[in-house]
């Protein structure tokens, strides 16, 4: 398992010093000739990795132990909002925020026989701020305690209602994302991070002006490591994205616990200009030349940048397994929150705009899904610019426990990671 870090503070925007050293990053990435000397030559990823079921199935417990955001504090704006999420395969889990305005996370699982408390998909719990069970009617309180029990008498003495509350999973917020995690003894969400928390502070107060997402009949994995190199970008998005950016500056940084960043530069991007723009705010002139990107372990993906007005703005998208060979993709478009009334206007175009280019990325995914079950490619193969992928790979393989993986299915831990201490 992953130590954690305590070396990171995250209450610090992105380092002047960070940003700095990724403009030179990408200086280097637009001349070099070949893959730098240190990089090792990885073997292929083996292709049953994205179709074996028993792998799937190890994959799904992994899940149980990882962080996942499930919205914003802008979606539980009084005592009594929830959220249902369902999304591991399982029963739901829903995060509401009680009467002490803290947001907690809870199975919508009844502790009587497991029937569900709330049965929509968001809203509030009434005036009388209880959650109550659809078939016995056992409720409880926002903070999960059990406050209402039918026909106590037919229940034997020794039934102790303290012990007979909502179970909880972990959850946390931070910068407005409301995290979850299912194993009660994880790691903290701001260990879990790690040096994202420490970077992306542009996060903050972020909202979503609208949202979209479909089901892909491919490995959840081939979705996302579709997203996390841009070698694809010339020939997937000749009039979109690759109007935008230029892939060969793209640099990359991979991080412990399975996260990683990418920077790519802008299609005109102008090196003197970003550096003489560096010397006033680094971290704006980087992040307003460039698309900035975190995968956040195991599922998440943050395109985003500054835009000409000094706000930045995000895309948040997220990748979830249904089986092996299907995959829910959801995306929502963050913009600094814009306090009351509806969004913003233009909000359903950007999210179109969005959806376009979600279509453009996925489209030929069915297609690499039914070569791999065919048997037709054995075997992935990644260049130095797509060590994302690798080790995306190598990281889940680190999540399960290297040893239960089958070792035809193993890939190597052989990329170097930054050291955070
Ligand atoms: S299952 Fe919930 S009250 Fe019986
Ligand atoms: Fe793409």
């Amino acid at each position: 398992m992953f130590e954690t870090s305590e070396s990171y503070d995250s209450g610090l925007p992105m380092k002047p010093e960070t940003a700095r050293r990724i403009l030179d990053e990408v200086d280097y990435e637009f001349e070099r000739k070949a893959p730098p000397e240190w990089y090792p030559d990885v073997p292929r990823i083996p292709a049953a990795r994205y179709s074996d079921p028993d792998f799937f199935a190890l994959e799904q417990q992994a899940f149980r132990k990882c962080w996942f955001t499930v919205g914003t504090v802008h979606e539980l704006p009084e005592v009594g909002s929830y959220k249902l999420v369902d999304r591991w395969n399982g029963a739901a889990i829903f995060v509401v925020r009680g009467e002490d305005n803290e947001i907690r996370g809870f199975w919508n699982a009844c502790a009587h026989r497991g029937g569900p408390v709330l049965t929509g998909e968001d809203g509030h719990c009434g005036v009388e701020q209880r959650l109550q069970c659809a078939i016995h009617s056992w409720t409880y309180g926002l903070d999960g305690k059990l406050v209402g029990l039918p026909g106590r008498r037919d229940f034997h003495e020794n039934l102790d209602r303290n012990a007979a509350g909502l179970p909880a999973v972990r959850c946390e917020v931070w910068r407005g994302f409301i995290f979850v995690n299912l194993d009660l003894d994880a790691p903290d969400l701001i260990d879990w991070l790690g040096p994202v928390a420490d970077e992306a502070t542009w996060f903050d107060g972020l909202r979503s002006v609208g949202s979209s997402s479909f089901v892909l009949n491919c490995n959840w994995k081939l979705a996302i490591e579709a997203n996390i190199e841009v070698y694809h970008v010339t020939t997937v998005h000749p009039d979109t994205v690759a109007l935008t950016i230029d892939y060969r500056g793209s640099a990359e940084e991979l991080y412990q616990r399975g996260h990683s960043r990418m920077i790519v530069p802008d299609k005109d991007y102008d090196s003197q200009k970003t550096r003489k723009a560096a010397e006033d705010d680094p971290v704006f002139a980087l992040m307003r030349n460039s698309n900035v990107s975190y995968l956040m372990f195991p599922n998440h993906l943050t395109p985003g940048g500054a835009r000409a007005d000094g706000t930045v703005s995000m895309t948040l998208q997220s990748f979830w397994p249904i089986s092996p060979n299907q995959t829910l993709s959801e995306w929502s478009v963050m913009v600094p929150d814009w306090g009351e009334g509806p969004p913003p206007e233009k909000s359903s175009a950007v999210v179109d705009g969005y959806t376009r280019i979600m279509h453009e990325d996925t489209g030929y995914l069915e297609h690499v899904q039914k070569a791999i079950e065919s048997g037709a490619i054995k075997g992935l193969l990644t260049s130095y610019h797509e060590r994302r992928v690798y080790h995306h790979e190598a990281s889940i393989d680190r999540m399960i426990g290297v040893e239960h993986v089958p070792e035809h299915l193993r890939v190597q831990q052989i990329l170097p990671v930054v050291d955070e201490n």
